[in-house]
């Protein structure tokens, strides 16, 4: 029995509910770690890698259907459809409760029970909260013990009347009649992740994957957390935080949103290459701020892991990344090498002659299928990562002094340009536009809006989400970041990347850097500061100047092509658009016009 009542009734009545066949409480130790893997190997589902070369790690194979968060099948029931907003898929919570009723009655039968009490921060930071996932999948265990804390600790903390979130999650597959259970259980016909922002709530039926298994991440840490926040002043974001230091010792925090799969693990751990300066890890994929007495925003990361993209990832393009990977790790859906170790597109320069891919079926680099899949990931200890800042874990949080916004934009959107205040910076994160992904099911490389990196993680209706950063910029007494607009992805007429990414980003970091202690030259365009050709450290860069030029151009008819689309999907928020959101579009098609004139 748990000193916590409540906790105690609610495991109690999800037990009547599922029916599993035993109920476990998680302490989060490395015997129940241990545990967790011998159920997965003995289940066919997990495999360790050579010992010898990547010690203590393990490989899975999901259900080749099961890999990738499905934003179709996430819902948020909130009393009102205009509550959800245009942003999520509503469904009324009554209608719901009773389709989450059928669903979830037996769905654990022949199963065990796991109760996860984890916090989601440092456990006594004034900016953590606590929530307790019950999940009928091992795997979802062993996830939860790396990505978040898990145990007594959490409990204690708790005490007899703490708040946490419950969170209920179910593979969807009951084992009835001794029936043979699958490797990767799941059950995509009848997915859904559910989402009850009103009542802190969320039951989550189906998948057994990353996002929308681990409840702990995209739904409680940015979708019900969202909710939160607007309630208690504070933000909770889809940011990577970072801290940077000049050659003369000077440090900042910086936090930036881009959406799933466009950079933000790589951003965080990012090798400079500008001489002196260096960069450390603090967070790579959620951010919670809250205002200090001093009116900074102060933040952490919740999480206590990486669940990073593995395509991509190598020792040239991030190295820190692949050091943190090199022991105590667990990858899914990558492909495994003739000696027991993993590989994926973009890890060498060369695929391997012969692999088994990530369906566990032979590869040769003759086939044009991928041998990993494009959505493949890591799981990893933030601990681990070379490049973690000492102070990731600090109660208090770390001050930011810069808030990034980006997306994936071939054309249009420069390099860097930095908002003159608040209000202009949310207009910017407000209108970002990203080529959609493989973190998500869908077509990939299609444009949409996503604002603030947050279209499928705002729990609520996305232009009172705008209203209420609005309203942060207003806080009695606050001392708040520089908001840019960055863009790594620019691409020429050939289709290349114009601007060579990861550690060279530091260039920009280092502008943004500057113009926070009030140095660094920019002009006013219309699109805000822009840095000047001689403000962006290009020393040493293998990059034409025609190139540097076009990457910092102010693209005056892209944007005016822009305006009408930025008009029409603020028309589809209806009234609720903040004023002061239409008049920023209204400011800035009338600089991007004055600016024609004078060009004509
Ligand atoms: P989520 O975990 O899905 O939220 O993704 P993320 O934002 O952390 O993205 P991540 O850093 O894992 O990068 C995703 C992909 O983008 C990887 O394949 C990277 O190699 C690639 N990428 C990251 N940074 C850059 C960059 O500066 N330039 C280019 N061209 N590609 C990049
Ligand atoms: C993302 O999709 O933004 C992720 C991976 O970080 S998942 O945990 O699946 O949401
Ligand atoms: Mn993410």
């Amino acid at each position: 029995m748990l000193k916590h009542k409540q906790l105690q009734d609610w495991i109690d009545s999800v037990a009547d509910l599922c029916q599993p066949e035993n109920v476990v409480i998680c302490d989060g130790s490395k015997d129940e770690y241990d545990r967790m893997w011998r159920l997965l190997m003995d289940a066919g589902v997990a495999k360790p890698l050579n010992p010898e070369r990547r010690p203590r790690s393990y490989l899975v194979r999901s259900d080749p259907g099961d890999v990738a968060r499905v934003e179709d099948k996430t819902f948020i029931c909130t009393e009102t459809k205009a509550q959800a907003g245009p942003n999520n898929n509503w469904v009324d919570p009554e209608d719901m409760r009773a389709t989450l009723k059928r669903l979830f009655t037996g769905c654990m039968q022949g199963r065990t029970m796991y109760v996860i009490p984890f916090s989601m921060g440092p456990v006594g930071s004034p900016i953590a909260h606590i929530g307790v996932e019950i999940t009928d999948s091992p795997y979802v265990v062993t996830s939860m013990h790396i990505m978040t804390r898990v145990g007594q600790a959490v409990i204690d903390e708790l005490g007899t009347d703490g708040n946490f979130v419950p969170c209920i999650h179910s593979v969807g597959r009951p084992l009835t009649d001794r029936q043979q259970d699958v490797p990767w259980p799941c059950n995509p016909e009848n997915l859904h992740i559910s989402h009850f922002p009103d009542t802190r709530e969320i039951w989550s039926f189906g998948s057994g994957y990353g996002g929308n298994a681990l409840l702990g991440k995209k739904c409680f840490a940015l979708r019900i957390a969202s909710a939160m926040a607007k309630d208690e002043g504070w933000l909770a974001e889809h940011m990577l935080i970072l801290k940077i230091t000049s050659p003369q010792g000077e440090t900042r925090y910086i936090a930036g949103a881009f959406p799933s799969a466009c950079g933000k693990t790589n951003l965080a751990m990012l090798i400079p290459t500008i001489k002196g300066w260096t960069v450390e890890t603090v967070g790579d994929d959620i951010c919670w701020m809250k205002f200090g007495d001093d009116g900074r925003l102060y933040a952490i990361n919740p999480e206590a892991g990486f669940f990073g993209v593995a395509p991509g990832t190598s020792m040239d393009s991030n190295k820190n990344a692949m050091l943190t990977l090199s022991h105590d790790c667990i990858f899914t859906n990558v492909a495994e090498t003739e000696d027991g170790d993993v590989w994926w597109e973009g890890m060498t320069p060369e695929p391997p002659a012969h692999l088994v891919d990530w369906q566990g079926n032979d590869w040769t680099p003759a086939l044009d299928t991928p041998a990993a899949h494009p959505n493949a990931r890591f799981t990893v200890s933030a601990s681990q990562c070379p490049a973690i800042a000492d102070e990731w874990e600090a109660l208090a949080g770390v001050p930011i002094s810069a808030i990034l916004f980006g997306g994936r934009r071939a054309t249009v959107v420069p390099l860097v340009n930095e908002a003159r205040d608040w209000i202009e910076g949310t207009f910017f994160g407000s209108i970002v536009a990203s080529e959609k992904t493989a973190a998500a099911a869908g077509t990939i490389g299609e444009l949409r809006r996503d604002p603030m990196a947050m279209l499928p993680f705002c729990g609520y209706n996305m232009a009172d989400y705008w209203s209420h950063w609005l309203k942060i910029g207003e806080h009695e007494g606050a001392n708040l970041p520089n908001i840019y607009y960055v863009n790594w992805f620019r691409k020429d007429i050939d289709g290349h990347f114009m601007w060579p990414g990861f550690g060279e980003n530091s260039r920009v970091l280092k502008w943004v850097f500057e113009r926070c202690l009030g140095a660094a030259e920019a002009l006013e365009t219309p699109i805000g500061n822009v840095p000047t050709m001689d403000a962006v450290d290009f020393d040493d860069l293998d990059l034409s100047e025609k190139d540097k030029a076009e990457l910092l151009r102010v693209d005056v008819d892209g944007w005016l092509q822009e305006i009408p689309l930025i008009r029409e999907y603020y028309a589809s928020f209806g009234n609720r658009i903040p004023e002061a959101l239409i008049r920023q579009v209204d400011l800035l098609e009338a600089r991007l016009k004055e600016a024609q004139q004078a060009v004509a």
